[in-house]
Formats: structure tokens, C-alpha cells, sequence
């Protein structure tokens, strides 16, 4: 159920019974030699469709730039500052919740996300604690990176060992192969740098993973893969989001 495909009657009638928003957030940055720029918003906008269908619950529009300054120096990677996204996940939050919405549920596609969402979250929390009358309705958030999960860690080392990687991974390149088959690319490449140590800025980065890799092997990457996690990560979420909007 996506919210910019509902009528505002519509979305009047859902908030009858339910206050739960999926909210997509991902990244539009570089994905190594064969992975798309857009990998981290469209996979967690498409299992957040999915799991919108399964839960019947409302899907707002996804949050696709995110917190990806260290990716800079890769042609058409983009990022918000992290105090931008800190606002911009204020007032979409704020915007729902001003109709009722009172659960958020993020599901993220990106792992430097994650530092500036929960920022985000304590910001939030603080402006109603702060100014709250406390007879608002109470604003709850929480956040999911969809590659993690107690089923999901065992999947993707069974069907890619230890050569997922840490960014441009064989899963997420997989999922992406799944999703938009017409889009895979050619991969052919070496293995990857080896990892020496975490990075600062985006020339830092650049330096130390030149062909925009971490540790991965993405060539490896099929759609019947990406099939396996993206249903996995499907089910899981669903199972998570129909719990939350009961608490
Ligand atoms: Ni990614």
C-alpha cells in the first residue's frame, strides 16, 4: 500500500485503524564495477512494497539520498550532509505524524545511514519531550537495516561464504540483479583490495578501495541469489512489522 498511490480519502480511512508507516530510506552513491548507484534506496523501497503488500500497511516515499560523503570522488554518487538528513527525516516523520501516523518503521538500505537515523530519532524524541503537551499521540520509531537479521547472516554466508563483503556486496548486487534483470551488468574484476583500515573522507576512501569495492566479490552475483535474500528479508520484516504496529 504506497501512500503516493492512495487518494487523501483513502489514507483518512486507513488512519481509522492503523498508525503504522514503512518509511524506505537508502543511498544514491557508487556500488563498485558492476553494482547500480541506486542500490541502497531501490532495495529497501521494493522490500518495503513487498512488505507493505503482505501487512497491508502504508508505505510513505522513499528517502533516496542518504549519508554517503565518503563515496564522493565515484561519478554520480550523491549525499546529504548528515545534519540535512537529520531535518529531512524530522519533517517527513513530523508531516505523517501531524495526520495521525504515530509508528515509524525505517527500513534502511545502507549502513552509513545508520549513525545520522538515529540521530534523527533523538532529535525527534527531544522535540516531544521538550515541547510535547503529553496528550500527543506518542511518536515511535525504529530502524532495520534489511541485510541483518537472525535468518539472513546464516543465508548469506551459506550462499556466498566470506566473500560478501562490506560494501557493493554480493547480496545486495544480487537483490539488484533480481529486481531490475534487464539492468546487470558486465563483471568482470579481480578480487578486491585487501582492507587495511576504515576510511575518512571520500579521497580517503578513494585511496584506499579504488574500484569503489569493500572487501566484496559482486561478480559473483546472480539474480536467483538476490531472489533467495530479497524474499528472506521480506518475510522477516513482515513478521517484525505486523509485531510493531501491535505494541
Ligand atoms: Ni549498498
Amino acid at each position: 500500500m504506497r501512500l503516493q498511490l492512495q487518494t487523501w480519502g483513502e489514507v483518512e480511512r486507513y488512519l481509522e485503524t492503523f498508525t503504522t508507516a514503512i518509511m524506505p530510506i537508502g543511498s544514491t552513491e557508487q556500488h563498485g564495477p558492476n553494482g547500480l548507484i541506486g542500490t541502497d534506496a531501490v532495495t529497501s523501497e521494493e522490500i518495503a512494497y513487498a512488505v507493505g503488500e503482505l501487512t497491508n500497511t502504508m508505505v510513505a516515499p522513499t528517502i533516496s539520498v542518504g549519508m554517503a560523503q565518503h563515496h564522493m570522488a565515484f561519478k554520480g554518487s550523491m549525499t546529504l550532509r548528515p545534519s540535512t538528513m537529520i531535518s529531512v527525516i524530522g519533517d517527513y516523520v513530523d508531516s505523517l505524524a501531524h495526520h495521525g501516523f504515530e509508528r515509524f518503521y525505517f527500513i534502511n538500505g545502507h549502513g552509513g545511514n545508520s549513525a545520522t537515523i538515529e540521530a534523527a530519532f533523538q532529535e525527534i524524541y527531544t522535540a516531544h519531550t521538550m515541547h510535547g503537551s503529553g496528550n500527543e499521540p506518542s511518536v515511535r520509531c525504529t530502524l532495520r537495516n534489511w541485510w541483518t537479521g537472525s535468518e539472513m547472516r546464516p543465508l548469506i554466508k551459506k550462499l556466498f561464504g566470506d566473500k560478501d563483503g562490506m560494501h557493493a556486496t554480493i547480496s545486495e548486487v544480487s537483490v539488484t540483479q533480481h529486481l531490475f534483470p534487464e539492468q546487470i551488468k558486465d563483471g568482470t574484476m579481480g578480487p578486491p583490495e585487501p582492507f587495511k583500515s576504515r576510511w575518512t573522507d571520500a579521497a580517503d576512501y578513494r585511496a584506499k578501495f579504488p574500484d569503489g569495492r569493500i572487501g566484496s566479490h559482486p561478480d559473483l552475483a546472480t539474480p536467483e541469489a538476490g531472489k533467495q535474500v530479497f524474499d528472506l528479508a521480506v518475510k522477516q520484516i513482515a513478521e517484525e512489522v505486523a509485531a510493531f504496529g501491535e505494541k
